[in-house]
């Protein structure tokens, strides 16, 4: 950099919480427009840049970091979740990948909560109903769906989402059962009241069953066709994680055939969802776009923190949230890099 002020890319227009800082310390380009730059596009956008700001929606892999080149000093993931980034590949190179986590626990579980409720009470199928000039009268049989308060919740990945969901059902009174892949000690399980179990007996037990598990080669289609068989007839199905967690196409015939009752996606795969997809065509299927992590507070919050991420990166700092701890060797600088 020899001195002259840092140059970044943002990937995309983010709270001004993010953008602020960013402009302020560093000749920043960003990206004007609401939909993702065009790979090629973001290929020529990063050239020559100390620093990237990614989302989600940008695949940083080998042939990006080459693009951007050698000068390349920090990657940071405007997301909790960094599936888009080949993690090995920067680490490979000395390069932080920087991410969000924390600050959106809540608003995340938040919106888990509300898809589970909206999917048991039906209440997207509700408004359709009403707004197609179908209600007609009180019916004592209309739009029925299962009880919350007092059921079985089953939490895949029992980190901090998942435990934030926990504390959201224990207001409603239900029996919380969870599965991880990490042992829980008992002052995290005990005062939230959850069961460990194992993953079958899980998804065979539970009235609704929530998912927070990062999508590793492990996680994909963890919902299959056969864990979808397990499930109670009536049972709910959430998914905030990551689209590819569970088989749609496994998952369209379980609903369609009445295996389960219903299921609620905030994520899909691919995203966005193809408007023809089957599953919009059922009415026990609810979709939103990506959404959990979407109130104005939480999306600011990921701005400076992403925002503190890249800053940092470009000038030679550790990461205040670093994915790859291990491009530090004295716990301060990044590692020289290959040429
Ligand atoms: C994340 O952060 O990983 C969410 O999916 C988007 O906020």
């Amino acid at each position: 950099m020899n001195g002259a002020r840092p140059r970044v890319f943002v990937s995309r227009q983010i709270p001004t919480d993010g953008l602020n800082p960013i402009r302020a310390a560093a000749d920043a380009a960003i990206w004007p427009d609401e939909l993702p730059p065009p790979r090629a596009e973001l290929l020529g956008a990063v050239a020559g840049c100390d620093g990237i700001l990614t989302l989600l929606t940008d695949r940083v892999d080998d042939e990006l970091l080459d693009a951007a080149g050698p000068q390349l000093r920090v990657v940071s993931n405007y997301a909790v979740g960094f599936d888009n980034v080949d993690v090995a590949a920067c680490t490979r190179r000395g390069i932080p990948v920087g991410n969000t986590p924390g600050v959106l626990t809540e608003t995340t579980a938040d919106l888990a909560f509300a898809l589970l409720l909206a999917a048991a009470r039906r209440v997207a199928e509700g408004d359709r109903y009403v707004r197609a000039g179908r209600w007609k009268t009180w019916g004592p049989l209309l739009l029925l769906g299962p009880d919350i308060h007092g059921a079985t919740l089953g939490i895949v990945g029992f980190g901090r989402i998942g435990q934030a969901v926990a504390r959201r059902a224990q207001g409603f009174g239900m029996t919380i059962l969870f599965h991880d892949v990490a042992e829980l000690p008992a002052e995290v399980t005990a005062p939230l009241g959850a069961r460990f179990v194992e993953l079958d007996e899980l998804f065979a037990r539970s009235d609704f069953v929530s998912l927070h598990v990062n999508l590793t080669s492990e996680t994909r289609h963890l919902v299959n066709g056969d864990r979808l068989r397990r499930m109670r007839p009536t049972a709910v199905l959430v998914n905030t994680s990551r689209g590819p967690v569970v088989d749609q196409v496994a998952l369209h015939a379980a609903l369609r055939d009445g295996i389960i009752g219903a299921a609620a996606l905030d994520v899909t795969d691919p995203e966005p969802i193809a408007p023809d997809d089957a599953l919009l065509t059922l009415d026990n299927c609810l979709v939103v776009p990506h959404i959990a992590s979407a109130s104005r507070q939480t999306r600011g919050k990921m701005a400076e923190m992403a925002a503190a991420n890249l800053l940092a990166g470009v000038a030679g700092e550790r990461l205040p949230n670093v994915v790859n701890p291990e491009v530090y060797e004295d716990g301060e600088r990044p590692r020289t890099r290959r040429p």
